[in-house]
């Protein structure tokens, strides 16, 4: 979702600056250039930043401000964020992600680990330094089921039998982890009353959720310009994701389980084609449309605010976004 075209308001937009800066600062902070050269590269080929929309609309619905401590929570969120993915390319063997080369492909896979690592250790350090042990000991919490989400589904790869619940459970981990930290963080930089963080925290775990779900299903049905890596990708690499695996056919499973890592583009291509004209879009948004409006209804009951209307339109407004960039 292109930052232009979702709602704003002048504070959220003018918070969203701050929290670039911030994580330029973080990102190149190393005192070895070539960390910082790396670093610095990935996160400015930027994302779409949902994670720091939503916790700065969370923190300016709660308290009626952003106050310097969301913008940095936000830039910690979104290094850590980054870090992981660097982590992710490496697992994947990916060459290049958002038009950059990865660090894998440019520097090798013994660096890519230790630039992954050093953006995850930085934005630890600067929730510690710049937020409190309560952000940092959350954030860290998070990079644990980050991990988990992870693992679960290198455990499942190349597994045509693999649940669809599995693969959700991954997904919550992996993915709805982070934008759950994200509201807890920005309840908490808001001092906001553990009611109203368990909420905004639910909202966050639900909008991951969406978020992943939609990307697993734009994984399958986008195309390579729109994606800026080849479609399919997922199932070449074995990760049999939700909306795949709620319409396979038996057919296409026995397809999945000849073919393993091994695919001609032709008959790839044929798959993905018989699962477009099958249910599976239909199934997936219809789901994703049933989760979007829970995530909305999970909001806590705050007073009535611009920012707080920003959060209720954003899961459908992504879901919106989403289903545009389907081929
Ligand atoms: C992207 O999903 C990957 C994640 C959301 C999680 C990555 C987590 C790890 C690599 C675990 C290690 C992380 C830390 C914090 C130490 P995807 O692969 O479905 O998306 P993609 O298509 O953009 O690659
Ligand atoms: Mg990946």
């Amino acid at each position: 979702m292109p930052t232009t075209t979702m709602p704003t308001i002048p504070a959220l937009a003018s918070a969203l600056t701050g929290v670039e800066d911030e994580i330029r600062k973080l990102a190149t902070s190393s005192t070895v250039p070539i960390v910082n050269s790396f670093s610095g590269r990935i996160t400015a080929a930027g994302g779409k930043r949902l994670r720091s929309v939503v916790m700065l609309a969370g923190s300016l619905a709660l308290s009626g401000e952003i106050p310097d401590k969301a913008v940095t929570a936000a830039a910690c969120v979104e290094l850590l964020h980054a870090g992981s993915l660097v982590h992710d390319d490496l697992m994947d063997n990916a060459v290049e992600r958002r038009g950059v080369p990865t660090v894998n492909a440019e520097w090798g896979p013994g660096p890519a680990v230790l630039v992954g690592d050093f953006m995850l250790a930085r934005a630890s350090q600067a929730a510690l330094e710049s937020i409190s042990p309560y952000a940092a000991g959350k954030l860290a919490a998070a990079v644990t089921d980050l991990v988990e989400g992870q693992v679960l589904e290198v455990l499942d790869l190349y597994d045509v039998h693999r649940s669809p619940d599995s693969a959700l459970r991954s997904v919550a981990l992996k993915t709805g982890a982070l934008f759950r930290v994200g509201c807890v963080l920005a309840a908490h930089c808001a001092a906001a009353s553990d009611e109203v963080a368990t909420r905004l925290s639910e909202y966050g775990a639900h909008f991951g959720l969406l978020f992943q779900i939609l990307d697993d299903l734009l994984d399958l049905t986008s195309s390579v310009e729109r994606l800026g890596k080849p479609v399919g990708n997922d199932i070449r690499q074995g990760v049999y994701t939700f909306p795949l695996l709620r319409s396979l056919t038996e057919e296409q499973r026995e397809l999945l389980a000849a073919r393993g890592g091994t695919w001609e583009d032709g008959e790839l291509a044929g798959l993905l084609a018989g699962l477009r004209a099958g249910g599976m879009v239909a199934e997936t948004v219809a789901y994703c449309r049933s989760l979007a409006e829970q995530t909305a209804r999970a909001l806590p009951e705050v007073p009535e605010s611009e920012a707080l209307g920003i959060l209720r339109q954003l899961p459908v407004a992504y879901l919106e976004w989403a289903v545009s960039q389907i081929s």
